[in-house]
C-alpha cells in the first residue's frame, strides 16, 4: 500500500554562545558541582545573552536546517515552533522566525506543550503533511528558560538552560510499512489533575507577570519513568515495531537518571540513548531536536535508522515519536 510519509530532509541546532558550568551556581547557592552531576547529570548549560530572544535562537537553528537540506525559506510550506517562552505573548514565535528566513507564503505558528512540545509539534507536521496540507514543514523547539527561573531556588534555576533546534520533514510516498523512511507512528497524552507538579507561577490572565519555575522534581521524576516508557512502547506498537527494532533512542533531556531508567524499561541499552543532556542541560522543548542534530553532525544518527523520540513535561504532558531517519 502507498502511503504519504513525512521524511526529514535537514536538521540544526543553536547554543547561546554563554556556558554556565555547575560550579557558577556554588558561588551564590547552596549546591555543588557533584550534587547537581551525579543526580541529574548536567554539567554545564548555555544561556542566552541579554536581548537574545527565543526567535534569535529559533532563526539559526531554522538557517542551519535549510542549509542542510539545500532548501531556501520559500521551499517550506509551515512552520510549527514548540515553546513556552515565547519573544512575546503574540504575535507567535514561528511568524518571527517565517519572516527573518523569508517565507512569504504559507503559514507559521507556535505549539505550547512545554518539555514535550517539540514532539506534540512534529505530530502536528506529520498530521499536515500525511493530510496532504502541507508538502514540506520546518518543526522547531526553541526556548529560554533562563528568563523564567528564581535564581534563588537551588531545586530548579541549576536543571535549565536556553537553545533551539529544528527539522524539516517533506512528503515522499512510502510503502506504509515499518521499513519506510519518516515519521512512522506517534503517541501524544496529557492530563491536567497534574498542572501542579510543573509549572511557572505567572501568566497573561493570571498575575500580568511571565512568573518562574515551580516544580515538586521527585513526584515528577516518578511519572516520567512510568510515562515515558509507555507511551514509547505504545509508539512503537503503533508502528508494528519493537524495541529490538530501534537503532537510537533520542529521549527528552531533563536527566541522565531518567533517561538510564526509561531506556532500561524499554529494553534497549544505554549504547544505543542519544545523550546530551551534560553539555545542554534541561532545555524543554528544544532538547529532542538539539539532540537530534547534534547525534547526526557526531555520526551516531545515519540515515535509515530507526529512532524513538520521548519526553515529558509541565501538563503533565507527555508523548512519543517513532521515525526512521
Ligand atoms: O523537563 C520536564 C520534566 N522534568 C523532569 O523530568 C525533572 C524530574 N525531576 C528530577 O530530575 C529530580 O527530581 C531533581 C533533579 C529535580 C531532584 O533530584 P532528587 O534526587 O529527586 O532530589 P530531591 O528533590 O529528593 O532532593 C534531595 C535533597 C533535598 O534535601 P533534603 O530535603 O534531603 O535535605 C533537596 O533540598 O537535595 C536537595 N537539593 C539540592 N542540594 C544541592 C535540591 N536541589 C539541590 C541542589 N543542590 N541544586
Amino acid at each position: 500500500m502507498s502511503v504519504i510519509r513525512a521524511v526529514v530532509k535537514g536538521y540544526g541546532h543553536y547554543l547561546p554562545e554563554r556556558v554556565v558550568e555547575n560550579a557558577e551556581f556554588a558561588e551564590t547557592l547552596d549546591t555543588s558541582d557533584e550534587w547537581i552531576r551525579s543526580r541529574t547529570g548536567i554539567e554545564r548549560r548555555h544561556f542566552a545573552a541579554e536581548g537574545q530572544k527565543t526567535s534569535d535562537l529559533a532563526i539559526e537553528a531554522a538557517k542551519m536546517a535549510l542549509a542542510k537540506a539545500g532548501m531556501q525559506g520559500n521551499d517550506l510550506d509551515a512552520i510549527v515552533l514548540a515553546t513556552a517562552t515565547p519573544d512575546q505573548t503574540f504575535p507567535s514565535t514561528a511568524t518571527r522566525v517565517q519572516h527573518a528566513i523569508g517565507l512569504t507564503h504559507g503559514f507559521a505558528f507556535d505549539i505550547q506543550a512545554v518539555c514535550a512540545g517539540f514532539i506534540f509539534a512534529l505530530s502536528n507536521a506529520n498530521a499536515m503533511i500525511t493530510s496532504g496540507q502541507a508538502k514540506t514543514v520546518m518543526v522547531i523547539g526553541a526556548e529560554t528558560f533562563s528568563r523564567i527561573l528564581d535564581w534563588e531556588d537551588r531545586t530548579t534555576c541549576v536543571l535549565f538552560g536556553d537553545g533551539a533546534g529544528a527539522v524539516i520533514l517533506q512528503a515522499e510516498p512510502g510503502e506504509g510499512t515499518g521499513s519506510d523512511r519518516g515519521i512512522l507512528a506517534t503517541d501524544l497524552n496529557s492530563d491536567g489533575r497534574f498542572n501542579d507538579l510543573l509549572y511557572v507561577d505567572g501568566g497573561v490572565s493570571s498575575t500580568g507577570t511571565a512568573g518562574v519555575v515551580k516544580m515538586q522534581g521527585q513526584e515528577v521524576f516518578k511519572h516520567a519513568v512510568a510515562k515515558l516508557a509507555a507511551c514509547g512502547e505504545t509508539a512503537l506498537d503503533k508502528a508494528g515495531l519493537h524495541a529490538d527494532d530501534i537503532d537510537w533512542i533520542v529521549p527528552h533531556q531533563a536527566n541522565l537518571r531518567i533517561i538510564k531508567r526509561t531506556a532500561q524499561k524499554v529494553g534497549v541499552s544505554m549504547d544505543r540513548v542519544v545523550v546530551t543532556v551534560q553539555d545542554h542541560g534541561n532545555t524543554s522543548a528544544a532538547s529532542i531536536p538539539m539532540a537530534l542534530s547534534v547525534a547526526a553532525e557526531r555520526g551516531q544518527i545515519k540515515q535509515g535508522d530507526l529512532l524513538l523520540l520521548e519526553a515529558i513535561g509541565g501538563g503533565l504532558t507527555w508523548g512519543a515519536a517513532v521515525l526512521r531517519w
